[in-house]
């Protein structure tokens, strides 16, 4: 199964599913990593693993649908199976949905439907729930939105800060998306050429 992954920040889950592949305990073959701003910690991660990496700089384009654009072709370009949003901070467009129908995964750091977008950790535990988790679901268009396709739940401890509380969520998000990686990479190699 050929994925592309897609990153915004330090890369730590895609660091996770860069180290179960090269164990032999996951059988996937990512093909790319790509960011949408210079410098991430991701891209220097797959670089180091020797995976091929692109960067779509957000700012480097005058408007919106020139970037969604420029983002579809360069994932397009690898024929992914599937397309992984690993701490991915961009919404991508409908076009981009549809080339990649069911195919495009994405990670969030709450029990979805609650606490969707850039501070789910920080927005549970300002809302004082008792139990949170994590989401690995097909995104559609919306924010952190459509079909779940596990959550892993994490207990709020009285002294949690966002710090410790994303540290034990990503614990369970890395098991998560490794888990899902692995059931899809299962139904590729069982469906015919
Ligand atoms: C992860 O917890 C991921 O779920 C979250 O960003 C973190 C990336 O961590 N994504 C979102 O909040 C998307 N709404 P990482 O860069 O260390 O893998």
């Amino acid at each position: 199964m050929r994925i592309v992954v897609l990153v915004s920040g330090t890369g730590s889950n895609l660091q996770a599913v860069i180290d179960a592949v090269a164990a032999g305990t996951l059988g996937v073959n990512i093909v790319a990593v790509g960011a949408d701003r210079p410098n991430t910690g991701g891209v220097e991660r797959a670089a180091a693993a020797g995976i091929e990496t692109f960067v779509v700089n957000f700012k480097d384009f005058a408007n919106r649908g020139d970037w969604d654009a420029a983002l579809l072709a360069a994932v397009e370009r690898y024929e992914p199976d599937y397309v992984v949003s690993s701490g991915f901070m961009r919404i991508v467009a409908p076009s981009f949905i549809n080339a990649f129908p069911r195919r495009y995964v994405n990670t969030h750091p709450a029990l979805l439907p609650s606490f969707p977008g850039a501070h789910g950790v920080r927005d549970a535990l300002a809302y004082g729930v008792k139990f949170t988790g994590c989401t690995v679901h097909f995104a559609d268009a919306g924010v952190d939105t459509g079909p779940i396709i596990t959550q892993r739940a994490v207990e709020v401890l009285p002294e949690d800060t966002e710090e410790t509380l994303h540290e034990r969520i990503k614990v369970q998000e890395r098991l998560a998306l490794i888990d899902v990686l692995d059931q899809l990479a299962a139904t590729v190699a069982d469906s015919p050429a």
